[in-house]
């Protein structure tokens, strides 16, 4: 039996739970805390920055996995030098612990990105803003997700707070006209499979809604899938990789990167052959890769904010019996991602609408339109 280790007991790890039931494969969860959402699955609760309790966890597992990407890398190349299989590895891994790292490597594989700059000073910015024009994009590199650490800036002022803590990612303003995904997955034996392209919707830098396939030109989709596809590649990237791209009129631009389960492949779950879930653990088990095909023709998924509501189902109108739902657990607490529904069909107006009457109920639900 192939015995998986996830470090991190959050949402994605508590999907995984379900793929590897079915692929016969053991999963044990190292949370941090008790009663995470991932909570059936978990072996181990303790601190993952403590080499000790890693290394503890590693030992009951044949490969070791993530949900998050805050595992010190310096930990988990000790790891694999002790002979632990840790996919994706620490050298790919490291990308999506910085985003100024992230930018260096992209930018050494020549992939289309905003144009960038580290600041580090008030000289630093002044340089920056000059090049990039009155308008940029702040990001602190580490840490940062659902667009916390995301600041849209034009005075030295709105980073002075950050620059106190380190260096701050400064990019250009990207005037893009829809934000797409591409996912794919690759597997320890080399394998590469991707699924057709989404597009994500994000309010106030978080994403809210994803619809599938993105409706895309064939030499921009296959320019998409070969960007994914080198930077699976050269990075030695072992699971599911999630490229987040800027499509604007001047062709697409890499924002960021995921090596792992990702937001945007929630819709695969129903839509396609092979959810991220399965793929991820296909992948870093070595066992050859699902199909990604669709089983539909098209899809939505709309995230649920702050709550999920089980007593809306007792009340039931507004809850449409074709849409799926997913509670990932989570205590209450306004604006944090409590699950999210996904609709499938033939025609995505009626799909997206039926879904955000059924996220409203549950939940919150946010989009502009
Ligand atoms: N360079 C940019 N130009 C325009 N919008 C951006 C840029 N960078 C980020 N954003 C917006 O902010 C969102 C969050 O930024 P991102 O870097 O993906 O941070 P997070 O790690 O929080 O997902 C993006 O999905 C996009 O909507
Ligand atoms: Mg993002």
């Amino acid at each position: 039996v192939v015995r998986i280790g996830v470090v991190g007991g959050g949402q994605l790890a508590r999907m995984m739970i379900p793929a590897s039931i079915n692929l016969g494969f053991d999963l044990a969860v190292f949370a941090e805390e008790e009663g995470s959402p991932a909570d059936l699955a978990v072996s181990q609760v303790g601190n993952y920055r403590e080499a000790d309790e890693l290394e503890a966890f590693a030992r009951t597992v044949d490969v070791l996995t993530f949900d998050h990407e805050h595992v010190p890398i310096n930990l988990l190349e000790a790891l694999v030098e002790q002979g632990h299989k840790v996919f994706p590895p620490p050298q790919a891994l490291e990308l999506t612990h910085d985003k100024i790292v992230m930018r260096e490597r992209l930018a050494g594989l020549g992939v289309p990105q905003p144009a960038w700059f580290t600041v580090h000073s008030r000289s630093d910015w002044d340089r920056a803003v000059e090049s990039l024009g009155g308008s940029c994009v702040a990001k602190v590199p580490t840490g940062g997700y659902d667009g916390k650490g995301v600041r849209f800036v034009t005075e030295w002022d709105d980073i002075s707070d950050w620059i106190s803590q380190g260096p701050v990612l400064l990019e250009q303003r990207m005037n893009f006209t829809r934000e797409l995904a591409q996912l794919g997955a690759r597997s320890s034996t080399g394998e590469w499979a991707t699924w057709p392209l989404v597009e994500t919707r994000q309010v106030e830098g978080v994403c809210s809604e994803v619809l599938a396939p993105a409706e895309l030109g064939a030499k921009e989709s296959e320019l998409a899938k070969g960007i994914a596809l080198k930077i699976a590649e050269s990075l030695g990237v072992v699971g599911v990789l999630a490229v987040e791209l800027f499509h604007t009129d001047e062709g697409i631009f890499v924002n960021e990167l995921a090596m792992r389960p990702h937001n945007s492949g929630h819709i695969f779950t129903e839509l396609s052959a092979t959810s991220q879930f399965e793929q991820h653990l296909r992948a870093i088990a070595g066992y050859p890769l699902g199909s990604p095909h669709f089983v539909a023709k098209c899809g939505v998924m709309v995230n649920v904010f702050s709550r999920f509501d089980h007593a809306a189902w007792v009340v039931g109108d507004g809850i449409s019996s074709r849409v799926k739902v997913h509670d990932y657990q989570k205590a209450p607490r306004e604006g944090r991602k409590a699950g999210h529904v996904v609709a499938v069909g033939e025609s995505q107006s009626p799909l997206l609408a039926s879904a955000r009457e059924t996220a409203r109920k549950l939940g919150d639900a946010r989009y502009d339109d």
